[in-house]
């Protein structure tokens, strides 16, 4: 059902994914990290390539070494007694020396402002400390490549900011390759190289933010178009406001600057 996808991410690229519910992004996302077709069987056709490498003759093991992947539900992917066992676990499955798990848990840890938590146990965590949990254990695995699929949509919306102050970190600061599915594109807009969005299995654009924000089409494909953008859109005709903006502080601003401009 994805027809006719042609996508080339490039190294240090951060993309948000967006469309509406069932167009394909989780199914796009567990293409790349090779749940599919590894885990999930069925009729596939097409391929995806990671550094020339077809994902679907790349064994799960090695995948796991570039690819790393969050799910939108934490308990997926937490399984042991304490934070620092389970931030070991895939290291350890992949056969790390001890040592260089022991350094690679306490980075993670750090990392995420999580070494406080390094005894407890995961379960009894808030979602949001259980989201850096899982996050820390997959970046203690060094992807080159992260895949995020909706990780903030079950968090108050102040811990998804953390979250998502985290994700912009790991791509600016550590150069982490970023494919995230996110809803609220204004979070990202700012950072994000891109933005894909998909509508029944298909790509409908695929550019950068400020173009695909000016985009009054986004919600006839059920994507939540930023208050920004809307806010800008039924200004526009009227105040001379310039490109359109990826926040609402850049939008304050324009109209800061038109104010001033009139008052002059
Ligand atoms: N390329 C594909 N081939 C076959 N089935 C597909 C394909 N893409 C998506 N589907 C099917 O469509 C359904 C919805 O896909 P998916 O879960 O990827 O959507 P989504 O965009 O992640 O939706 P949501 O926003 O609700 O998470 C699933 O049952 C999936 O198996
Ligand atoms: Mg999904």
């Amino acid at each position: 059902m994805l027809r006719n996808i042609s996508l080339t991410i490039h190294p240090g690229e951060l993309v948000i994914i967006a469309g509406s519910s069932g167009c394909g992004k989780s199914t796009l996302l567990r293409s790349i990290n090779g749940l599919i077709p590894h885990m999930y069987h069925g009729a596939l056709s097409g391929s995806v390539r990671i550094d020339g490498a077809n994902v679907a003759e790349t064994s799960i093991v090695e995948l796991a070494k570039k690819v790393g992947f969050v799910f939108q539900n934490p308990e997926n992917q937490i399984f042991m007694f304490t934070v620092e066992r389970d931030i070991a676990f895939g290291l350890e499955n992949l056969g790390v020396p001890r040592n260089e798990i022991k350094d690679r848990v306490t980075w993670a840890l750090q990392l995420l402002g999580i070494e406080h938590l390094a005894a407890r146990a995961p379960h009894e965590l808030s979602d949001g400390q259980k989201q850096r949990v899982a996050l820390a254990g997959v970046l203690a695995m060094k992807p080159s490549i992260l895949i995020l699929d909706e990780p903030t949509s079950l968090l108050d919306p102040s811990t998804a900011l953390e979250l998502i102050e985290i994700v912009k970190m790991l791509n600016r600061d550590l150069g982490v390759t970023i494919l995230i599915v996110e809803h609220r594109l204004d979070l990202l807009a700012q950072i994000a190289s891109r933005i894909v969005c998909m509508d029944q299995g298909r790509v409908i654009f695929d550019g950068p933010p400020r173009s695909i924000l000016a985009t009054r089409d986004l919600t006839l494909i059920g994507i939540g178009v930023p208050t920004s953008t809307r806010l800008y859109n039924l200004l526009k005709d009227g105040v001379d406001l310039g490109e359109p903006p990826l926040t609402t502080e850049e939008l304050a601003a324009q109209l800061g600057e038109e104010l001033r401009k009139k008052s002059d």
